[in-house]
């Protein structure tokens, strides 16, 4: 039986790994922070299946020490302040989990098991202020927030060990991905659940920041599958996992209303944008520079070539899919709720 130890198993990607990993029979160890009430997120249905270590990525002994446990064939290290917007007010955090964290994790596989193979979590958001269109795995990087460059480091520290001690170290540059268990301050979850509370009379408005934001969105069942088959190839490797489509966050906004039968119709400009509900003429969407960024991505669209020739790896959910499934999941849960 093999054994994984995936960080971060808590979290929308965590989550979604473990099901998949256990599917396969693997054994799963996952890490977990200690908090003042047990809350394993996103994990909560795995409580008895995955056997859960206590540790944060700040604190390297805990990371020695998740190792010992495990003694993992494959680790997977999803866990990160993930949240763009909050980079800028942590700055520092952000870049001891996601940059330095790293690096504590590596040490701790070189120390108790080299042979281990290892998957990190890099990111889209490392190409920021874009060099080229679509974004590959040559394309040049520039980051554009605390949290792009601590992802850099961690990007740039997997490959650094690849290269040093031989280790099967890999990095998946992984566009956006969304579900049903996104985190509800991420644009697609916060416009899918005020657009099931609209739709059932619980909200008036959904407030936004930057509308002609592009981004290249799939689903994150498919991209976890990419990350599992990156530590099945016989050489590690850096792989972009992307779905070769753009869309803006308002083509999102447009569509998520639709599933709900709201045609939506734009008026004004800039900060005096205004979404009006064809149907009845009240403003359903405005914005609110608060979340606005101080600086932005505005055009993220990759090439998943590589992916697809050498893992074999293969989307199963469109844009369009993915929307119906937030949507529709947003709703049963608010109406089980109320
Ligand atoms: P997520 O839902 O925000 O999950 C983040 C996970 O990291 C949670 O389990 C969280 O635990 C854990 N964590 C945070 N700080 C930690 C610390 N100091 N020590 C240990 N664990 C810590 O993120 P996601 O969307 O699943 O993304 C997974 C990974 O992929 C992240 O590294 C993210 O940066 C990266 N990524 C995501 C996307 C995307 O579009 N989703 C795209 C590219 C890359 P708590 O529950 O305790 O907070
Ligand atoms: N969150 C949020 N809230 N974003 C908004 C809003 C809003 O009210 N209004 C507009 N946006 C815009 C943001 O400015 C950004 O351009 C875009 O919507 C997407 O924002 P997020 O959903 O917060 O995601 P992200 O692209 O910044 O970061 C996500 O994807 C990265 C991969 O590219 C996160 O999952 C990161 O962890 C991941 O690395």
């Amino acid at each position: 039986m093999k054994k994984a130890l995936i960080t971060g198993i808590t979290g929308q990607d965590g989550s979604y790994l473990a099901e998949l990993l256990l599917e396969k029979g693997y054994q799963v160890f996952g890490l977990v922070r200690r908090k003042s009430s047990a809350d394993y997120g996103n994990a909560e249905h795995l409580v008895g299946k995955v056997k859960f270590i206590y540790g944060d990525m700040t604190d390297s002994i805990s990371l020695i020490n998740a190792m010992k446990i495990s003694q993992a064939d494959e680790v997977y290290n999803l866990a990160a302040q993930s949240f763009v917007g909050t980079s800028w007010e942590q700055p520092l955090a952000t870049a001891d989990i996601d940059a330095i964290g790293v690096t504590n994790l590596l040490e701790a596989i070189r120390i108790i098991k080299p042979s281990a193979r290892f998957y990190q979590a890099s990111t889209s958001e490392m190409f920021g202020l874009v060099q080229e269109i679509p974004q590959r795995e040559t394309t040049p990087f520039y980051p554009r927030s605390p949290y792009g460059v601590a992802k850099l480091y961690g990007h740039w520290i997997t490959k650094n060990y690849r290269e040093s001690y031989d280790m099967h170290a890999s990095s998946g540059i992984l566009f956006n991905h969304e579900s049903e268990r996104r985190g509800i301050e991420f644009v697609t979850r916060k416009i899918t659940n005020s657009v099931a509370k609209i739709s059932l009379g619980l909200q008036e408005k959904l407030e936004l920041g930057n509308m002609d934001a592009k981004r290249d969105w799939g689903h994150a069942k498919d991209y976890v599958n990419a990350m599992w088959l990156m530590l099945q190839q016989e050489k590690a490797d850096d792989y972009v996992v992307a779905t070769g489509e753009t869309h803006t966050v308002r083509e999102f906004v447009e569509l998520a209303f639709a599933e709900v039968g709201i045609e939506i119709e734009w008026q004004g400009k800039e900060e005096n944008e205004i979404g009006i509900n064809k149907l009845n003429g009240k403003t359903v969407v405005c914005i609110n520079p608060d979340f606005y960024r101080p600086a932005e991505v505005e055009l993220l669209l990759g090439s998943p070539e590589k992916a697809e020739k050498h893992l074999g790896w293969v989307r199963q959910v469109s844009f369009n899919e993915l929307i119906k499934l937030m949507v529709k999941n947003d709703l049963e849960l608010i109406r089980k709720r109320s």
